[in-house]
């Protein structure tokens, strides 16, 4: 179990494109990917990405039984994605609400793709693809932008919705 801290908004590692992981089934991507896990679950989050830790690889774990932050999102099954490619299915875009780990205490309303097509890889380098919707969906695309440098507060369209989710929760189920 170790728990990692996970950096802030405004750490110049979340800033940074992170690179494709050459070699799978490895001791250092095992342990990367149970310290993501466990650091996950620490914060009851539904995603993270490598680079929240500090390791600037194009790794994301995500999934969701039930979760306190989200009560009524849709469950994901446990999931590790390495070097994921990803394809929006369709022009249908939904405005939802997302939080993320780096941004603490905040929730913003950004657009999604409605339905997307994604492949990667597990940690034995197996490759492995999905075609999903809603929520699913979101939490695919909010995690690989991770990869990418890009925090969702950044692709907010009306500022208006963005702020502290106590304010925010009275309003809105997410
Ligand atoms: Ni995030």
């Amino acid at each position: 179990m170790a728990v990692k801290q996970v950096l802030r908004m405004g750490h110049p590692f979340l800033q940074q494109v992170s690179k494709p992981v050459k070699e799978f089934n490895t001791p250092q991507l095992h342990t990367l990917i149970q310290d993501m896990f466990d650091t996950m679950d620490a914060y009851e989050g539904v995603g993270l990405a490598a680079p929240q830790i500090g390791i600037d690889l194009r790794v994301v774990v995500f999934g969701i039984n039930q979760n306190k932050r989200y009560p009524d999102a849709d469950s994901i099954p446990m999931t590790v994605l390495i070097n994921p490619v990803l394809r929006a299915i369709g022009d249908d875009a939904t405005l939802g609400w997302e939080g993320c780990l780096s941004v603490p205490g905040l929730r913003g309303e950004v657009s999604r793709a409605h339905q997307l097509h994604y492949s990667g890889f597990d940690a034995q380098g197996n490759r492995f693809e999905r075609q999903v919707r809603d929520f699913h969906a979101r939490v695919v695309q909010h995690e690989v932008d991770h990869l990418d440098g890009i925090l969702y507060p950044s692709k907010i369209q009306n500022m208006n919705n963005f702020g502290f989710s106590e304010e925010i929760s009275e309003l809105n189920k997410l």
